[in-house]
């Protein structure tokens, strides 16, 4: 088994899951949600989400054990996100995972968060088969990424944003709009039922496969809503209407690039993830596009595409069987945090940026 933790933002979480299938194979799967404690500042504030990692971390782990059925002795790795993140949230998880390697000499893995973004596909069965090279949209509050995947570790960045990530992008005009946090999912299902041909919002940068920009289309609704001004977004039927045709406009701009993408690299599979993926009218659009190109289609469930640990530890199950194949004799018990072979002492900061780029060829 393998025990993975996830602390870099909001949402802490915990899984355990089986160290050997190459697929799905989860056992335990936890996330504590912040969003209410945040709520009254509108926005994630990062002292008090560390702080609530430092509470909530020790009674996920017990509940980790109860709902697999493992215990620590059964544990051949510990997974850790060690970024990007928030830092002091990051700080929390590597050293909750250190202290327990340390402790007990079971190997630590940390993991790159967009990693596990990327990778979250594998948590079903479907995944068993899937066709390389793929194309990925990586769509979260923080990133927005067209991801061309050869194989594990070997990825070429085809789009990536420059300015707002999609996240922001709809957390941004929920708030324009006066819809309570977290803005992404009010403003889906404010737009449910709505005219998603009342307004009219740009593509941005429409010939440039390379670079999304939501700064424009941001802008663009904050006219709009200066216009009508701020008493006609009391009427319901208009406000979803202008809902409606925003989550319309956001989603055209990234299957926009998406198409792009699809013309210069051909590939089998398309794989949607991060949690703007949660949004049902980019899920269905995704799969009407891979569809009409005969593509196989993969997205996670909604809980595997907001942030949780079952990524983390899907990642770090990669890592851990590459590395097994490599140290024949993988036996690093007793060693103290070591991964990658008894000499390497992994000192594990955390990092706040750290590219998905970095993570092609990187070393295993
Ligand atoms: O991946 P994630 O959980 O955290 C980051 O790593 O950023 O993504 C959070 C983002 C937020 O911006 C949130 O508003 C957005 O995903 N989101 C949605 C929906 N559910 C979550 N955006 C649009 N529609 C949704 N249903
Ligand atoms: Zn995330």
């Amino acid at each position: 088994m393998l025990l993975a933790i996830e602390t870099s933002c909001d949402e802490t979480a915990l899984a355990v899951l089986d160290a050997e299938t190459k697929v799905a194979g989860i056992k335990a799967d936890l996330v504590s949600s912040q969003v209410a404690l945040h709520r009254p500042y509108g926005g994630v504030v990062p002292e008090i989400a560390a702080r609530e990692h430092i509470r909530v971390l020790p009674w996920l782990y017990k509940q980790a054990f109860e709902q697999s059925g493992a215990s620590v002795g059964s544990l051949e790795a510990i997974v850790v996100t060690q970024g990007p993140g928030l830092k002091g949230c990051l700080l929390v998880g590597l050293s909750f995972a250190k202290a327990l390697a340390f402790s007990t000499g079971i190997p630590l893995i940390p993991v790159n968060h967009l990693e596990g973004h990327l990778f979250a596909f594998e948590l079903l069965e479907e995944a068993d088969n899937v066709e390389y090279p793929l194309l990925a949209l990586v769509v979260s509050g923080g990133h927005t990424m067209l991801v061309l995947v050869r194989s594990f570790r070997d990825y070429l960045v085809v789009a990536n944003t420059r300015d707002d990530a999609a996240g922001e992008a709809f957390d941004k005009t929920a708030t324009l709009l006066g819809l309570p946090y977290p803005g992404g999912p009010a403003l889906s299902k404010t737009a449910t039922g709505g005219d998603r041909a009342a307004f009219s919002f740009p593509v941005s940068l429409p010939n440039e496969l390379s670079a999304f920009s939501f700064s424009g289309l941001k802008t663009a609704v904050l006219r709009e809503v200066e216009k009508l001004g701020p008493e006609a977004l009391g009427d319901q039927t208009l406000l979803k209407n202008l809902a409606a045709s925003v989550e319309w406009a956001i989603v055209n701009n990234l299957l926009h690039k998406t198409e792009l993408a699809l013309e210069q690299y051909p590939v089998r599979t398309v794989i949607l993830t991060g949690g703007v993926a949660a949004n049902g009218c980019l899920r269905q659009r995704m799969k009407d596009l891979a569809g009409s190109r005969g593509l196989n289609f993969l997205v996670p469930p909604h809980k595997w595409c907001t942030d949780n640990a079952a990524m983390i530890g899907v990642v770090g199950r990669k890592i851990f069987r590459s590395s097994k194949e490599r140290y024949h004799n993988w036996d690093l018990k007793g060693e103290g945090f070591n991964l990658l072979g008894p000499d390497a002492v992994i000192d594990c900061a955390a990092y706040a940026r750290w590219p998905l780029a970095e993570m092609s060829q990187a070393v295993l």
